[in-house]
């Protein structure tokens, strides 16, 4: 399947890598393909540069507008605060009946950690995509988890669970037949329902961070065990 990650960081590239290697032809999308080949430095969490990710040769690099054009599956990995200005560059017509499905998380750093939500309890960034792009078949999963843990949920052990929310039913399944090609078993799956749902998993993020810093860790997962 023809796929286009919108978004070089560490989740663009996690599930660039593992998509390709499951034999689809991924693409990633950025602002400006010269400025992203040009950093040298390693960014702020300490990923190597861009030019220097080497994983996968064959996933090429474009900008947002031409890798959205190139996928039939789009996914948003861009950072979650900005998300909707990296859409607005990957153009309407290129997301126009395509699933979308939206990994982000709009968090705000600019006042250090732990992060605050740039939007919550009454809209999401999943609704506010779906809204924007009424064409696109929103659905928002894989925002719960370390990005490693996303492509490759064995790495953590025993039973943990992966979020899907949207309003398009096809779409969903579309998504969770991407979820069970990365290792994801179907009890492990739990669709939540309609985007609203979207608000639930991203207000999540402030006790993904909670935990991290106890933890000391993102080597963690949300495990739901009843009764
Ligand atoms: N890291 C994780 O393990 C994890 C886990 C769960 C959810 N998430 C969510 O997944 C998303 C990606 O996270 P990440 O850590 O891989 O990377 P990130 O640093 O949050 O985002 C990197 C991407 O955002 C784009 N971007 C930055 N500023 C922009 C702007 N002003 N306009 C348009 N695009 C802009 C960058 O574009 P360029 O390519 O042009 O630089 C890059 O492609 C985020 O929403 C994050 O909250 C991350």
């Amino acid at each position: 399947m023809k796929i286009a990650v919108l978004g070089t960081g560490m989740v663009g590239r996690a599930i660039a890598d593992r998509l390709s290697t499951l034999g689809h032809d991924v693409v990633i999308g950025t602002r400006d393909v010269e400025q992203t080949l040009a950093r040298t430095e390693p960014d702020r969490p300490g990923h190597l540069p861009f030019a220097q990710w080497q994983a996968h040769p064959a996933v090429q690099l474009m900008s947002f507008a031409d890798a959205g054009a190139h996928g039939e599956v789009v996914v948003n990995a861009t950072h979650g605060a900005l998300s909707l200005s990296a859409l607005e560059a990957t153009g309407a017509a290129n997301l126009a009946g395509k699933v979308l499905l939206d990994v982000g998380m709009p968090l705000d750093v600019s006042q250090g950690m732990p992060p605050r939500l740039t939007v919550a309890n009454t809209d999401s960034l999943a609704e506010q995509i779906q809204r924007a792009y009424p064409e696109a078949r929103v659905v928002k999963s894989l925002n719960t988890m370390h990005a490693d843990t996303m492509v490759n949920p064995s790495r953590i052990p025993g039973h943990h669970n992966v979020f899907v929310a949207g309003e398009d039913a096809e779409a969903k399944e579309a998504v969770k037949s991407l979820l069970r090609e990365f290792g994801w078993p179907d009890e492990a799956i739990m669709d939540l329902g309609g985007i609203k749902a979207a608000r639930a998993v991203e207000m999540y993020g402030e006790l993904l961070f909670a935990v991290a810093g106890r933890l000391g860790t993102f080597d963690f997962n949300l495990a739901i065990v009843r009764k």
